[in-house]
């Protein structure tokens, strides 16, 4: 039998206090460091394939074994799906074939996300995933919505999917979007059924987890950066 997830435990309770001042800040600021090799040549591979199949992308970011990557591939078949996520180990674990229509990417959603933007990338959905929550107060910086990338993770647009089992951090992803984009959608707790899209949300609901979700429609918006 599998052990138990444990539900997330922060002494925040609510979006943190610093969140919208660091979201300002980050659509100022400008990409100073080079993205690493790997990524870059990984961003060119990707690149090509998905010319090659020539539809619309989705992206999984931070897919972890990417299960939901094959899912969603075959969920959408007419479109070109890419996972993406910087650990080997969990990219490497075998689940069989990827459909055609799929791809694995290893690399740093950071530079990947920088240059998906820069190639003008305009992906028609876009997953983040059960993300690392980095609970503490003091590591806002690591959430996504802290993080100086997310303008430009905001910016590439398309429908924009956040799962979650920490409400706060569903909530803090809303606050930090409208914030960028001057528009509000609502966060939802809600229940996968069985048809889980990946290992996390399986975990979290098989513990009796609330699940949380937050979906907004994107136009592009311009960042600085
Ligand atoms: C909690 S796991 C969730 C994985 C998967 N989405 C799921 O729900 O089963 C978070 C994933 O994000 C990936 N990740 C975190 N930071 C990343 C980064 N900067 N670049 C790429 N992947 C990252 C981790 O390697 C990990 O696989």
């Amino acid at each position: 039998m599998k052990a138990a997830s444990r539900r997330i435990e922060s002494a925040q309770t609510a979006p943190h206090d610093d969140l919208v001042r660091r979201v300002e800040r980050a659509r100022e600021s400008v990409w100073q460091r080079p993205p690493a090799a790997h990524t870059l040549d990984a961003f060119a591979d990707a690149e090509r394939w998905l010319a090659e199949a020539g539809r619309p992308l989705i992206l999984d970011a931070g897919c972890g074994v990417g299960l939901s990557t094959r899912q969603l591939a075959e969920r959408y078949p007419e479109h070109a799906v890419i996972g993406v996520d910087r650990s080997e180990d969990r990219l490497g674990r075998d689940h069989g074939p990827l459909p055609d229509n799929a791809r694995l990417v290893r690399a740093d959603l950071v530079d990947f996300w920088r240059l998906a933007r820069a190639a003008d990338w305009r992906p028609r959905r876009h997953y983040l995933l059960y993300p690392n929550p980095y609970p503490k107060r003091a590591q806002l910086k690591k959430r996504w919505q802290g993080h100086p990338v997310f303008p430009t993770l905001i910016a590439l647009g398309g429908r924009l999917e956040l799962r979650t089992n920490w409400e706060v951090y569903a909530r803090e992803f809303a606050l930090a979007v409208s914030t960028l984009v001057g528009r509000e959608a609502p966060v939802e707790a809600f229940t996968p059924g069985d048809a889980y899209l990946t290992p996390f949300e399986r975990k979290y609901a098989e513990s009796g987890q609330t699940l949380w979700r937050y979906r907004i429609g994107l136009d592009a918006v311009p960042e600085s950066s």
